[in-house]
């Protein structure tokens, strides 16, 4: 038995795969996906407990990471309860599983389990989501809370940064920037963008210095989404212009969004023996890397494709 061992539930997903790329300069990681292979990762369907257990005798974790998520906040609002199937009910089993292995538990929840009236917020800020997705969210917080000693809850705010999927933010405004396509932008909300590479290495210091509890781990700064919009223009060398400023309920959205949201990050920056990156620093990092990042993403694929 491998009493070192980590386990990442949902590697293949955007902050997994980054997390695995950290925490295995150090560490043996096992990493699991679902839909998307990629190499080197094991299949794992959380909805199916006996998969779950499999993996436990497999692994024998003593550190279990859970980045895993079914569905985006409109996919989550339009079916509540097709949704809890997944990002709920598991949570009862996976819970036992870590228990029973003594494991410690880190789990990612997000800023949408606040209401918005009165961001950034702090850890203890009384929660209230406004939409299924924060709802769902909370109802982890508290099954883990209530379940377990050993736990991490790290609750991140628009997380940005290559992807190997495009999916976040800033990969679909470049995108739209780049084809000269003008993007409309909500000019009420309030976020906290957050550099993907830093937030993974502060996840792994607040990990590895044995830190417990409930921690808001996203930039430092909380901004207005055109605003942040804009400064990727710049930073890109793009033309800002085209980036429209609009109203949330401009957008027909079906879920509600916390507006004026963010998330306060003096606990964990307390422990930290780095800075949490600010904004402009993470885009002109993305920037100076963006040829790297082309080129592990396209040897992923190749691998990825070999494989099948
Ligand atoms: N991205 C954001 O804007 C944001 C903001 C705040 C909080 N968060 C939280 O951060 C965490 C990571 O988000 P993300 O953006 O990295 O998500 P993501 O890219 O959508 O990745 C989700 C991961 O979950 C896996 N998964 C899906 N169905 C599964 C199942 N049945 N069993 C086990 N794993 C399954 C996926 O595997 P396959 O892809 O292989 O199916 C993938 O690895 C989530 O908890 C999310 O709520 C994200």
């Amino acid at each position: 038995m491998n009493r070192r061992e980590t386990l990442i539930i949902g590697a293949s997903g955007f902050v997994g795969w980054y997390l695995m790329t950290a925490l295995r300069q150090d560490r043996p990681v096992t990493g699991t996906y679902t839909h998307h292979r990629l190499p080197g990762l094991i299949s794992l369907d959380m909805t199916d407990t006996e998969n779950m257990r499999r993996v436990f005798d497999q692994v024998q974790p003593e550190l279990v990471l859970c980045p895993a998520r079914h569905s985006y906040v409109e996919g989550v609002e339009r079916d509540p309860e097709g949704t809890r199937k997944f990002n709920i009910h598991p949570f009862s089993p996976l819970l036992e599983l870590v228990r029973s292995a003594g494991s410690c538990l880190v789990f990612f929840s997000t800023e949408y389990v606040f209401d918005g009236t009165a961001g950034p917020y702090s850890e203890d800020a009384p929660t209230n989501p406004i939409n299924e997705y924060g709802r769902q969210k909370l109802a982890v917080e508290r099954m883990i809370q209530s379940a377990l000693e050993n736990y991490l809850i790290i609750r991140l705010s628009a997380p940005y940064g290559w992807e190997y999927q495009n999916k976040n933010f800033v990969v679909n405004l470049l995108r739209d920037l780049r084809a000269e396509k003008p993007v409309a932008v909500p000019c009420d909300q309030i976020v906290t963008p957050t550099y993907i590479v830093n937030f993974v290495c502060a996840v792994k210091a607040l990990v590895v210095t044995g830190c417990t509890g409930v921690y808001h781990v996203a930039g430092s700064e909380p901004m207005v989404r055109t605003e942040f919009a804009k400064l990727v223009a710049e930073v890109f060398d793009l033309d800002s212009t085209l980036v429209r400023p609009v109203l949330t309920s401009e957008l027909n959205l079906l879920a509600p969004r916390p507006v004026s949201a963010g998330l306060k990050t003096e606990r964990a920056q307390a422990r930290l023996g780095f800075r949490l990156t600010p904004p402009k620093e993470g885009l002109k990092a993305m920037r100076a890397t963006e040829a790297e990042y082309a080129a592990c993403f396209s040897e992923l694929q190749r691998k990825s494709c070999e494989s099948d």
